[in-house]
């Protein structure tokens, strides 16, 4: 399968430059630069090379460089940004820092004719930010755009089939950013399209068939996303030899381990083995309303069940584990790749050994994990589920968490969920739950006064929860949710609307 190397160089849209490849359905790797070498490119059978941005200036002596010999290779490379620098840097060029300042934002370009720009018009917007410029292209190189305050917006060397452009075309900003990259995977790398998240589901189930035949695998089943879809890929390729340990720690939504378990256990045929823990775990909650204390004690008690379950079954070779590729960028950026704890609440079992882990979705992005849970048959309530902290309503419920107030919250969570669903909004939210502050209010029904709990009801809309909106939801929707609340469920007399972003807020209120 043909292939490209996004050479992270520190830039913060890395992540995005492989996704804009694989969206044209080419596969894309990341490597971080001190992380691989000339010799390690060149057997990797790649189709072409992107350099990608970075923070730093190419002069700067702890500034990310690679060996020159890289351009000696053959391979078609594109530099963005810093990459453009560098590789104008390595070639022997020039570049100097801007006199007056940075080039940030929208711009106008104009492109010359180039293999790179074909199909671009002369003019158009890009997205530019950068400080630094390239003052002499490298010798062979001809300088292909320009913007009013730079002069060598991007340069070519054809003949090596060297690029770089000094904008982001990565980002949806530049007009023509999507033309571009593919006229390099195209025309340039001659990549075929050949990646589908879906093809990923035939070789990996024959390959794990072939490499765990025999042996008894282990995963922990949350019934979040990333280990749901594994769970179904596994059990495609091993049957019976898989089994999944869902930890119930009676700390989630309404029928959410019912569903769960009849997913995987009737729908799926998995050996799945539900641990009821909800006892357990409100039993070391008891008396506690500290937030970072009420999250390690969930994290420590959901090892200790998975490893005294895991024990019960004897001999077990393999844990599985719902990695995705994210998380493989993020840990191979600081060194040594850390496993993740798919579950969310704590670390890895320590007390069992495993000969070996497998992580089957550590080459994709979460919208193919999805693709490819959608493919492999998963519910789309699952496979589209909106994120669920791995303490569960433990966060929601402020304060000492009981199993009364639980209780009362996913009733609450329930009525909210399934009017916000009925209006059709459930995809175009991010994320949407209710919380008990924990506040008491006066209230009145009938002639007599109350004097009940306030529910606090949350929607955010959010591409990356890093920031977040909160979403403005129709008054229609907030008053049939507010008033089926106040009706249906006993003891709540007060529903408010949380109207904050974050920042300042967090999207959890715990
Ligand atoms: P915050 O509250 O930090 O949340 O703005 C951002 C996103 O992360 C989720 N979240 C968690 N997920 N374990 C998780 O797996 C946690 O402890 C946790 N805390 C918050 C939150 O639901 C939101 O999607």
């Amino acid at each position: 399968m043909d292939k490209i190397l996004v050479l992270d160089f520190g830039g913060q849209y890395d992540q995005l430059i492989a996704r804009r490849v694989r969206e044209m359905c080419v596969y894309a790797e990341i490597r971080y630069y001190d992380k691989i070498t000339v010799e390690e490119i060149k057997a990797g059978g790649y189709n072409g090379l992107i350099f990608t941005g970075g923070p730093n200036s190419v002069y700067e002596k702890s500034s990310p460089h690679f060996d020159k010999a890289v351009l000696e290779l053959g391979i078609p490379v594109l530099g963005i940004c810093y990459g453009c620098q560098l590789l104008a840097y390595l070639a022997g060029g020039e570049v100097k820092s801007a006199e007056n300042g940075s080039e940030y934002g929208k711009t106008e370009v104009s492109v010359k004719p180039s293999p790179l720009f074909d199909g671009v018009p002369e003019r158009s917007v890009c997205w530019m930010s950068h400080t630094d410029f390239i003052s002499r292209p490298p010798e062979g190189f001809a300088v292909t755009a320009a913007t009013q305050s730079c002069p060598c917006a991007a340069m070519e060397d054809d003949g090596r089939r060297l690029y770089g452009v000094q904008f982001h075309p990565e980002v949806t900003h530049t007009e023509y950013g999507g033309r571009i990259l593919s006229n390099f995977l195209f025309n340039i790398c001659h990549c075929g399209a050949e990646w589908r998240a879906e093809s990923f589901m035939d070789a990996a189930v024959e390959r794990y068939r072939g490499e765990l035949a025999g042996k008894r695998v282990l995963l922990a089943l949350s019934g979040g996303v990333d280990s749901s879809v594994a769970a179904a890929l596994l059990g495609k390729a091993v049957g019976k030899n898989l089994t999944c340990l869902f930890v119930d720690h009676g700390l989630l939504r309404k029928g959410e381990g019912d569903f769960v378990e009849r997913t995987f256990r009737d729908a799926f045929g998995i050996d799945l083995i539900r641990v009821n823990a909800e006892a357990r775990f409100l039993k070391k909650l008891a008396g506690v309303t500290e937030p970072e204390r009420k999250r390690k004690i969930i994290g420590e008690e959901f090892i200790r069940v998975f490893e005294e379950e895991a024990a019960k079954l004897g001999k077990l070779a393999v844990l599985a584990q719902g990695t995705i590729y994210p998380d493989v960028v993020e840990s191979g950026k600081g060194g040594s790749a850390v496993i993740k704890s798919h579950h969310n609440v704590g670390g890895l079992p320590s007390g069992i050994a495993f000969e070996s882990i497998v992580e089957p979705l550590r080459e994709l992005f979460k919208d193919e994990v999805r693709a490819l849970g959608e493919k492999l048959g998963l519910p789309e309530k699952l496979v589209w589920r909106q994120p669920f902290p791995g303490p569960g309503l433990a966060v929601r419920v402020l304060g000492e968490v009981t199993k009364e107030k639980l209780d009362l919250l996913r009733e609450c969570d329930a009525i909210f969920t399934d009017e916000v669903e009925k209006a059709g909004l459930g995809k175009g939210v991010s994320q949407y739950f209710a919380v008990l502050p924990g506040v008491q209010s006066v209230g009145v029904m009938g002639d007599a006064g109350t004097y009940g709990q306030t529910v606090a009801l949350r929607a955010v809309t959010t591409d990356d929860f890093m920031t977040a909106e909160w979403t403005r939801l129709p008054y229609d929707v907030l008053d049939s949710a507010a008033r089926r609340i106040t009706n249906e469920v006993r003891g709540v007399s007060r529903v408010v609307y949380d109207i904050t972003s974050k920042p300042p807020a967090t999207v959890e209120w715990e």
